[in-house]
Parts: structure tokens; C-alpha cells; sequence
């Protein structure tokens, strides 16, 4: 039945359904439905959300009315909306009816449903778009907002996704953290009322809260029992996710970009496209929510997600930004006996007029600091090539330090605000995106970058502060455009890049782990996880990405934090993209002989690692102990990871 209903989408390549009451539209994968229908006020109402029912698109017969899919502001609703719009004449509510629906069969897989609706009165515009991922159970929703009113319009709340629970209780997981401490989880049951998690830090998602969670149904899930879903926002951005139980204990959740200090003026005929909220049913619990994103996102979330990655030596922790082109050569032959891939240049190799020997100056000057480096980047990759191993450097393109050429040159780049002293965050400032004349500057670097060094084979993107005092000149009397045009901007400038670059293989880092969504992964091929790099505190840490992110993804380096023997360090750093930061002379010749096997194993097992199925066995939530598998697809191949943590607190 089910094929049939996929033929029948493959023969008619679209399906149109017009506005009639009573109506439903099926969003379907292989284990799940959503489903909505047309109300007798010709408003489209929620109707399902769960396992996937018996019978044929039509057939399925949902009693009662279900709840408003995409709640607007102003007439009857109540409770937290989706959207709220103030049209030209001042009126402030919006009243949204079904238009029409279409599904389109991308291929085998993929379709995706987009279902307009319209305000009776206002030529206002919304359409809620569905992409289902058949095999891998996944969910992606996005909303378009048009309108043809004479002036702009002020849109003010503008969700990805609104979505309805009536279950006896419901429990969320959160994961939270700060620099070093990221993806705590913490488990929590819903009351009435709102609880929002958000985001407020304008250039990345995330350090203290996460675009991510959990929100199990009944009863707490465990990994292989209950019925959950398992969330996240492609978004690089401020977040929101609004969980607001009413007074009939149902529940909306409204999941998108944080609305905060963000009214947006949106021109006639010009849509504003949400980003994605991408979400997985599942009823086996949070290890079939994990594994389901993860091959999602193997397939369709991460740049080349399918493709093998680098491992490397990164100079960050044995140098800082102490480094000249002797030592640098000394590590790439370090790199060669290591065996690993690459050697990755990390901060502190550019500025003339305000060396960057710290983190306090040269930020945004991208010449080859004299000193350090005077025979420029191009000779580090001449030695690079002679030692046989690749070569990788660091950028923060969107960053300035105000003890730079780059801010005395271009005050006006700058986000920051009039009449007020500066704050900084690690010294810096953020550059102003949304100005054409920043995203060509970024642009450039990075192009020219390559262009003089086609042999550069991966960036290190950084974005090491938050939008602070946020004022941008550019906007002028548009400023409340700022946090959503600033994402929309670095997405623009990586368009550019992957449209010349397509597959260069990049690291997404945030001090840290702050820049870690499915928004930027479109454009990025792994991400640093923390700096954090104590193996068992990274137990945790690994633990917690796990939930949204596979292996493949996650950047984990061997270094001399924490007191662990090398073996433990090793094997928690096997657990995904491996790569060192350590002193490689400091090694007793049996650690260089351990490491160098080491990194032989990886290149054999990691296979399994980084395309096999994710299953986590204990919890170190649970115990002082973690345990994990990863099973390859057909089923010959596990590898088990096994901890014991109990050393964490002496
Ligand atoms: C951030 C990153 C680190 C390192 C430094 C360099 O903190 O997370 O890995 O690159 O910046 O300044």
C-alpha cells in the first residue's frame, strides 16, 4: 500500500489538492505520519502526529478537529503564535485559510509538500513546507511569508514549525552548557504554562543553550523505549523553542528563529524564508531518534557527509600563537611520523601592524605576520607537500579586534553602537555581515586565499564572540533586521565560497563548540566539539552530541588535558573524526609506536565509526561508566568503546 502510494506520486510527479473542507494532507516516511485537514472554517488544523496509520492517503479517518497547525496572532488565538503581523492600515491580526496543497516526489526518497494559506482580507501569503526523508524518518519544516500590501509589512513572529502533543505528561531535554562545558543534558518535566530555551548571541546558535532537543511523550524515554521526538533548528543564529501547555494539558511547540528585538519589515513581494526545523518521531526511544538524524544527516545535513575526512595535527595547544616557520616545519614532520593526514595552522600566523601574538590584536589584518612567517603561507605549503602531508589553516573571518588595521581602516564594518563604550567578548568585535562591502571582504580572503595557495586542503572557521553592542550602520533605521540579516549574510558568503569551493573541506569552531546546527553544517564538513579536550569530560560532551549529530561530524583531538593514560584519551577521540594537538617529541617511544598503530587502526575501523549505526549501551548519566557501539550496516563490524568515569571528581 505504502509503494502504491509512492507510485502513484511518481506517476503524477505533483499532486494538487484544492481548498475543500474536510480535506487532509498526508506527510508521510517509512515509520511516521503527520497529518493535517482542512476544518469546516476552512482553517488547516494539526490532525496527527505519530506511527505511521494503516491505510491509503484518504482513507484515514481522524476524529475530531486536531489543533490549528500555524497559529496567528489577533483574532481568536489565545496562546503563544506561530506568526504575528501588523499590515499597512495598522491592523494587527492575521487570519490565515486554506489555499491549496502540493507534493512534489523529489526522488525515491525525498517529497516535499507545501500547503498555502491565505488571509481573506490582507494579500498575505504563508506557505508551510514539508520535506520528508522516507528511509531515514526525518522531518524538515520551513515557512515562506509573501504579501502584496502597498508598504512593508512588520512581521514580528515567524516560525519554522508549529507542532501539537496531546499526550498524559511530556518531558523535555535540554542541552546547555558554556565554553568548555558544552551539551549538557538535562531532563525535565513539562508544566503549564511556557518554557522557552533561546538564544540571544546574534552571530552563533549556541554556548549556553543548544538549537536541540528531546521531548518524550507519557513517560521519560529511555534509549531503546518511548515515544519521543528528537529536534533542531538549522539556524546559525538566535533561537527559539517554545514548549507552552495549555489548559487542556495539550502542547504546541514552536520552534524557529528567536523572534527577540527582531521585528522584521518585509517588503511587498519579497518572501521571507525561514531556516529548517528538523525534527524525527520516534517510538524506540532516543537511540532510534539518534540514529535516524544521524543518517540524515550522513546524507543530506553535512557538506559531503558521505565522504571520508582528514585526520590532523593541530599546533593550537603545544604553541599558542608562539610559532615561527622553523617550528611550524619540525611539526609537520611531526605530523608525517604521526601518520595522520594534514597539519592544521591554527590562530596567530597573520598582522603586521598589530602582530597577533595574543588574543587582543590583529584580528581582521589577513597578511602573513612578517615575523613569524616571511616567506608567507605559500612556502608553508611548498613544506607541507615536501613532507608528504597536507596543510590546513585557521580563520575567523567575521571578527575584529579593535587594535587592528582592519577597525582603524573600517570603523563603519563594525557592529557596535553609538554613543556608547564597546564591550568586547576574548577582545573583539563582530563585523557587520549585513554591508555587502563585509561579505565581499570575507569573500575574498578566503578566495584570494586559495587562489594564491591552491594547495591550502581545509579551512578552520572560527567566530570566537558574540554580537555585542549591535548596532550596525549599514541597516540604518532598520537595526531590528540585524540578528536574522546577519545569518542570512554569513549564509550568502558561504553560498559564494561553495559555489567556487564546493567540496573543501572546512571545520565549523566557536570557541568551542558554539556554532553547531544543521544551518551551517549545509556549508561545513565536521565541527569542534569544545575546547574541552579532558577525555572524560569529553565523554559527556560526545555523549551529548550524539543526540543530533553523527560521528562523522565531530572533531575530537588527542592532547594533553586531563590525567587519563593515552590509551583512554585515544579511544575517546576514535569516537568520531580524530585528530592530535599534542607535543609529539614529548612521547616515550612506546606512546609514538602506540600512536602511530593507533592512528593505523583508526584508518581501519573508522568506517564503522563514522557510517555505522550509533548505539549508546550505558549512560554516563546513569553510571560512573559509558559504554558505546557502533555497528556497521550489515552488521558484520561493531566496535564497543567502554568507559570507566569514576575518576571524574578525584
Ligand atoms: C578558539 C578555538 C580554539 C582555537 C582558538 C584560537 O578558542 O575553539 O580551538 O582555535 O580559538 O584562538
Amino acid at each position: 500500500m505504502k509503494k502504491l502510494f509512492f507510485t502513484a506520486l511518481l506517476i503524477c510527479g505533483i499532486i494538487h489538492a484544492n481548498a475543500q473542507n474536510d480535506a487532509q494532507i498526508r506527510i508521510g516516511t517509512k515509520n511516521t505520519d503527520l497529518i493535517f485537514k482542512v476544518g469546516k472554517d476552512n482553517r488547516l488544523y494539526q490532525a496527527y502526529l505519530g506511527s505511521k496509520l494503516a491505510g491509503e492517503q484518504g482513507s484515514i479517518k481522524i476524529p475530531g478537529q486536531g489543533h490549528i497547525a500555524y497559529a496567528t496572532f489577533g483574532t481568536d488565538n489565545l496562546f503563544e503564535p506561530a506568526i504575528r503581523v501588523t499590515h499597512n492600515d495598522g491592523n494587527p491580526s492575521l487570519e490565515l485559510q486554506y489555499v491549496s496543497s502540493q507534493t512534489e516526489k523529489k526522488d525515491d526518497n525525498v517529497t516535499i509538500t507545501h500547503i498555502k494559506l491565505k488571509d481573506p482580507m490582507y494579500p498575505v501569503e504563508v506557505t508551510l513546507n514539508f520535506k520528508a526523508y522516507f528511509n531515514e524518518n526525518v522531518l524538515e519544516q520551513w515557512v515562506e511569508i509573501l504579501h502584496q500590501e502597498k508598504k512593508p509589512v512588520t512581521v514580528s513572529n515567524y516560525a519554522s514549525a508549529m507542532l501539537h502533543f496531546d499526550a498524559a505528561k511530556y518531558w523535555l531535554t535540554q542541552y546547555h552548557g558554556d565554553w568548555a562545558e558544552e551539551m549538557k543534558m538535562q531532563e525535565s518535566e513539562l508544566t503549564s504554562g511556557i518554557k522557552i530555551i533561546d538564544s540571544k548571541l546574534g552571530a552563533r546558535a549556541h554556548i549556553y543553550q543548544t538549537p536541540v532537543f528531546m521531548l518524550a511523550l507519557n513517560a521519560k524515554a529511555s534509549e531503546n523505549n518511548g515515544e519521543l521526538i528528537a529536534g533542531t533548528l538549522g539556524w546559525s543564529g538566535n533561537f527559539q523553542f517554545v514548549f507552552e501547555i495549555d489548559e487542556k494539558n495539550s502542547l504546541r511547540v514552536i520552534s524557529g528563529i528567536n523572534p527577540f528585538a527582531s521585528e522584521y519589515n518585509l517588503e511587498p513581494g519579497k518572501a521571507f524564508v525561514t531556516p529548517s526545523f528538523i525534527f524525527t518521531y520516534s517510538n524506540e526511544g532516543k537511540g532510534l531518534a539518534s540514529r535516524n538524524l544521524h543518517s540524515w544527516g550522513v546524507k543530506y545535513g553535512i557538506l559531503d557527509g558521505d565522504k571520508p575526512r582528514l585526520t590532523l595535527l593541530n599546533n593550537w595547544e603545544t604553541t599558542y600563537f608562539d610559532f615561527d616557520e622553523a617550528k611550524l616545519k619540525g611539526l609537520m614532520t611531526d605530523t608525517k611520523t604521526l601518520g595522520v593526514d594534514m597539519f592544521l595552522l591554527d590562530d596567530g600566523w597573520f598582522a603586521n601592524k598589530y602582530p597577533r601574538n595574543g588574543d587582543n590584536a590583529g584580528l581582521g589584518d589577513w597578511q602573513e605576520n612578517k615575523a613569524k612567517l616571511p616567506n608567507g603561507i605559500g612556502h608553508l605549503v611548498k613544506e607541507a607537500d615536501a613532507t608528504g602531508v597536507k596543510f590546513g589553516i585557521w580563520i575567523e573571518p567575521e571578527m575584529v579586534n579593535p587594535k587592528s588595521e582592519l577597525y582603524e581602516q573600517h570603523p563603519e564594518w563594525v557592529l557596535k553602537l553609538p554613543n556608547r563604550p564597546e564591550h568586547y567578548y576574548r577582545n573583539q568585535l563582530v563585523l557587520d555581515l549585513t554591508n555587502p562591502q563585509v561579505q565581499d571582504f570575507i569573500y575574498k580572503l578566503v578566495d584570494d586565499m586559495l587562489t594564491k595557495n591552491p594547495g591550502i586542503a581545509f579551512f578552520k572557521w572560527d567566530c570566537n564572540s558574540m554580537i555585542t553592542n549591535g548596532y550596525s550602520v549599514f541597516l540604518k533605521n532598520q537595526q531590528s533586521h540585524l540578528y536574522v540579516d546577519y545569518v542570512k549574510s554569513l549564509y550568502k558568503v558561504l553560498d559564494r565560497i561553495r559555489a567556487k569551493y564546493p567540496h573543501l573541506p572546512m571545520m565549523l569552531c566557536s570557541g568551542g563548540g558554539g556554532r553547531v546546527d544543521y544551518g551551517a553544517l549545509r556549508y561545513f564538513t565536521e565541527f569542534w566539539a569544545s575546547d574541552n579536550t579532558d577525555p572524560v569530560e569529553r565523554v559527556y560532551i560526545q555523549w551529548g552530541y550524539s543526540n543530533f549529530f553523527p560521528a562523522i561530524s565531530v572533531c575530537n583531538h588527542i592532547t594533553s588535558w586531563g590525567k587519563q593514560p593515552l590509551k583512554f584519551r585515544t579511544d575517546v577521540a576514535m569516537m568520531g573524526k580524530m585528530g592530535y594537538d599534542i607535543h609529539v617529541s614529548g612521547l616515550t617511544a612506546n606512546e609514538l609506536k602506540f600512536t602511530q598503530d593507533a592512528v593505523k587502526n583508526y584508518n581501519r575501523i573508522r568506517d564503522v565509526i563514522w557510517h555505522g549505526d550509533l548505539f549508546r549501551l550505558v549512560s554516563p548519566y546513569d553510571e560512573n561508566r559509558a559504554v558505546l557501539m557502533y555497528v556497521n550496516s550489515s552488521k558484520s563490524n561493531a566496535i564497543l568503546f567502554s568507559y570507566t568515569l569514576n575518576t571524574r571528581f578525584g
